[in-house]
């Protein structure tokens, strides 16, 4: 590996996934441009999360990393943001609630744009076309031009990401995430499901008690933590011209920081050792993750952690595993002995969402209780080999999609086609991503309550 990290040190690389855009200068021209916008997060934020991200790793807090697959330039609006962040506080507050630990936030979300594809072609009545990578490289309308790679989409998708941003701290910081909204943040058809019912028992204890702390002096007012939230955004790193223009040297510590967002990680199809994508990635700052499929060899792992984390520093890097719920308890054991092994500091986070697509009625869905299942075993696990199972990461919106199947409201095959607008993978809807909180807290809770009566002999 070459020593001399450079912001475009990936360019002597071998790259995957990454389409030829037929006009070079004007993609030059685009990257060019870019570099000299604002960035759109500040490296102390991402220090910041990466300090709450040592805590998870060292079991004291729980990491919540949730977002659409792909954002798309179409379902950009505000009651989409809204409707995601008030899905997205309420799996949080079930989360803080049942395993009495810090929640650390982190949306998938103002710059998630580009995907890697298992196929470089679709295939559609006959008709052969370029696969669609995301807004931000093309259109993912099946015609000859759509599919071309545009530098433009670029400027959009960063605009895009900076609006979104914007929202998200008035959100976090301007009083909606506020303690005394608790009951507010529940959607309209939420509402009327068993998940309902349940979030509205919590919100009424958390009212109390709220209640109770106002009548000591704690409020709203006097304590920020009651009324403000930290909220931080990731995505995949997959377009490395435009993370490259990103890439900016902090003035405070001198060291390089992506900028498009807090946290960067590398997908399951760009981390080989000797690619462009780890090359980018050891460069910056930030907290990074990295995907963990069932390709993943333990001792190509510790490289990878070496490569990418040479200084052992806790919070810098979560391994986001993706085995699927038939393959994790073949795969992730022998990853996790390794790195206890080997001593190395990381966040164990689960996204039980990429190892359990299928195809049904020509959707790709995901079964809920597939994802459960998922869930279910990465804590069992970890629970057995005595480490911390640090948090989920997961494809969800605000939205009453039916992406998905199953769910207490049973989504079933013949319902996908009502509400399917995924611009990528299926989605966890509102009330199947609060299911999963409630049966998350269910675990953490039965998991501290464990540790107790360890600790009490
Ligand atoms: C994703 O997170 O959308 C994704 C493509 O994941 P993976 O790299 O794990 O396949
Ligand atoms: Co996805």
């Amino acid at each position: 590996m070459a020593q001399n990290w450079t912001p475009s040190s990936w360019r002597q690389k071998p790259i995957q996934q990454v389409p030829e855009f037929p006009d070079k200068a004007a993609l030059a021209a685009t990257e060019a441009q870019l570099a000299t916008f604002p960035p759109l997060v500040f490296a102390g934020e991402a220090r910041r999360l990466k300090k709450q991200l040592a805590s998870v790793a060292e079991g004291n807090a729980f990491l919540l990393q949730g977002g659409d697959c792909a954002e798309s330039f179409v379902e950009h609006g505000a009651d989409n943001i809204r409707d995601f962040f008030r899905s997205f506080l309420q799996m949080a507050v079930v989360l803080t609630y049942g395993a009495q630990l810090p929640v650390v936030k982190v949306g998938r979300i103002a710059g998630q744009f580009a995907k890697p594809r298992s196929s470089n072609v679709e295939v559609q009545g006959g008709v052969e076309l370029p696969s669609y990578r995301g807004d931000i490289i093309n259109g993912i309308e099946f015609s000859p031009e759509s599919r071309i790679p545009d530098p433009e989409r670029q400027m959009m998708a960063y605009r895009q990401s900076a609006a979104t941003l914007n929202l998200l701290r008035a959100f976090a910081m301007g009083g909606y995430a506020n303690l005394e909204n608790v009951h507010k943040w529940m959607l309209g058809f939420v509402k009327d499901s068993p998940q309902g019912e349940r979030y509205r028992k919590l919100a009424d204890r958390i009212s109390e008690t709220m209640d109770f702390m106002t009548a000591i002096g704690i409020t709203a007012e006097n304590q920020p933590s009651l009324r403000e939230t930290d909220f931080f955004t990731s995505h995949e790193a997959l377009l490395l011209g435009y993370e490259e223009a990103f890439t900016r040297v902090d003035s405070t510590s001198g060291d390089w920081y992506a900028t498009s967002g807090h946290m960067l990680w590398i997908g399951d199809r760009t981390r080989q050792l000797d690619h462009a994508h780890v090359e980018y990635f050891r460069g910056i700052k930030n907290p990074i993750g990295l995907k963990c499929g069932p390709s993943l060899q333990a001792d190509n792992l510790i490289e990878l952690i070496d490569a990418l984390n040479p200084a052992n520093e806790a919070g810098r890097l979560t391994l986001i595993c993706r085995f699927g719920h038939d393959k994790v308890a073949e795969s992730l054991p022998k990853l996790i002995r390794a790195v206890e092994r080997e001593g190395k500091k990381v966040v164990w986070s689960c996204d039980p969402m990429h190892g359990n697509t299928i195809t049904l009625n020509n959707y790709k869905t995901r079964p809920f209780e597939r994802i459960l299942s998922e869930v279910e075993s990465f804590f069992q696990i970890h629970r057995a080999e005595g480490t911390h199972p640090g948090g989920i990461h997961i494809e969800m919106t605000g939205k009453d999609v039916t992406e998905c199947t199953g769910g207490a409201r049973a989504v079933t095959a013949g319902d996908l086609q009502d509400r399917y607008h995924t611009h990528c993978d299926p989605r966890l809807n509102a009330d199947q991503a609060l299911e999963l909180a409630f049966l998350l807290a269910e675990r953490m809770k039965s998991g501290r309550d464990e540790k107790r009566m360890v600790v009490n002999g």
